[in-house]
């Protein structure tokens, strides 16, 4: 596995553990990765897919451990980043036997990651890992449960953000937005959207879910393969990642990117493709952390109106991050990026001073 771990994987970032889960019984085919833990345990979601190869789930996983790091810091949590990803077609092989079998593979790390759900995954998925460790959120009983509705909010709020920033627009009153995927993100977004006299652009690789857009959100349509193509305001990814790219960022017909997508662009390269058109984009693991604030402040002191209020913060980040953008002329990912990392320098050298390890 070294050729995969070491310099050779271009996603390899440090990570403390990467752990491979195999089940003979039920199948189990697993990659948890835990990126940080310098903040605290690593949080991350459960994504459940069918990868063409066991490389690009790896490439998923690493990629996808390290931004939940930078999301955790950003949002000012007292988490580290991790993800899993369970290699399974979620419609036809996912069983409570699976589940709770890679339930145990999270118990045995002791709480040192805790997972929750994601793509493929839901709540109900989460409830059947409660059975065999603690170490999940995202339970209802145990607070604002469902992370979705919350990563919506923010979302909602970035866009806004951004839109007061690039267009000097205070409100979204015929704003037009694409979002596409109208999953548990987008079509939360998608409602909140409407709510706001935004005028919605709607795709999904689900014909059924546009057609129910179309009908009680009086969305307009657009095919998936082209929505990123289509001409708006706003351009919000609600499904999966990567689709910033050399290739579709030429297309673009928006000012503003700004959508719960985790890690939209496909290469660091695509944030200043996008910041050379003079498009803005709203880094993905700050406009979408409110899924993760949800379920770090899940316990027995849950108050929805802490949730509220940190969700409430994340337009404060995109500002400051927008602003430093310009004064230091560096596309908003970089920014992003720089900024945290220099947080996380700080919560290392905080956890080291902690431990009484000091560096010469
Ligand atoms: P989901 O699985 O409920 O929804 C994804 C939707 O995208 C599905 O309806 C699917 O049919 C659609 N889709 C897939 N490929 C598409 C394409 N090429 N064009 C158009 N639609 C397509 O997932 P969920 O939970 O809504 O998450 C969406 C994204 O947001 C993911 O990237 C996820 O990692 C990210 N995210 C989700 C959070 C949450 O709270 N659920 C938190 C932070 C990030």
């Amino acid at each position: 596995m070294d050729f995969m771990l070491g310099h050779g994987h271009e996603e390899f970032d440090n990570h403390e553990l990467v752990a491979f889960c195999r089940d003979a019984g039920t199948g189990l085919s697993a990659i948890i990765a835990i990126h940080d833990t310098s903040a605290g345990p690593a949080a991350g979601g459960c994504r459940m897919m069918r990868y063409a190869t066991f490389a690009d789930a790896l490439t998923d996983v690493l990629r996808l451990s390290k931004g939940m790091t930078y999301k955790a810091i950003m949002a000012g949590m007292p988490f580290g980043g991790g993800k899993a990803v369970i290699l399974a077609d979620p419609r036809k092989e996912k069983t409570p036997e699976l589940l709770m079998a890679f339930a145990e593979r999270v118990a045995r790390l002791g709480g040192t990651f805790i997972t929750g759900e994601d793509v493929g995954t839901t709540v109900a998925d989460i409830e059947v890992m409660r059975r065999v460790t603690p170490h999940v959120r995202g339970i209802p009983a145990n607070g604002h449960g469902d992370p979705s509705s919350m990563t919506a909010l923010g979302v909602l709020k970035g866009i806004e953000t951004a839109v007061e920033h690039q267009l000097r627009a205070h409100d979204l009153k015929g704003i037009r937005v694409i979002v596409q995927g109208l999953g548990a993100v987008g079509w939360r977004l998608s409602k909140l959207l409407r709510n706001t006299g935004a005028i919605l652009i709607a795709s999904d690789i689900d014909l059924e879910l546009m057609e129910k857009a179309r009908r009680q959100l009086g969305a307009t349509i657009v095919p998936p393969d082209h929505s990123p193509a289509a001409e708006a305001d706003v351009y919000a990814p609600c499904a999966l990642g990567g689709t910033l790219s050399e290739r579709t960022i030429g297309d673009l017909r928006v000012s503003i990117v700004a959508g719960a997508a985790n890690n939209q662009l496909a290469t660091a390269e695509d944030g200043r493709r996008l910041a050379d058109r003079g498009v803005l984009y709203a880094p993905d693991y700050v406009i979408n952390a409110g899924g993760l604030i949800s379920g770090a402040l899940e316990g027995p002191s849950f108050d929805h109106a802490e949730l509220l209020e940190r969700v409430g913060q994340i337009p404060k980040t995109l500002r400051d991050l927008f602003t430093r953008a310009e004064a230091e002329k560096l596309p908003t990912s970089i920014v992003a990026d720089l900024t945290a990392q220099e947080r996380l320098a700080q919560a290392r050298a905080q956890k080291q001073k902690r431990e009484g390890v000091y560096h010469q």
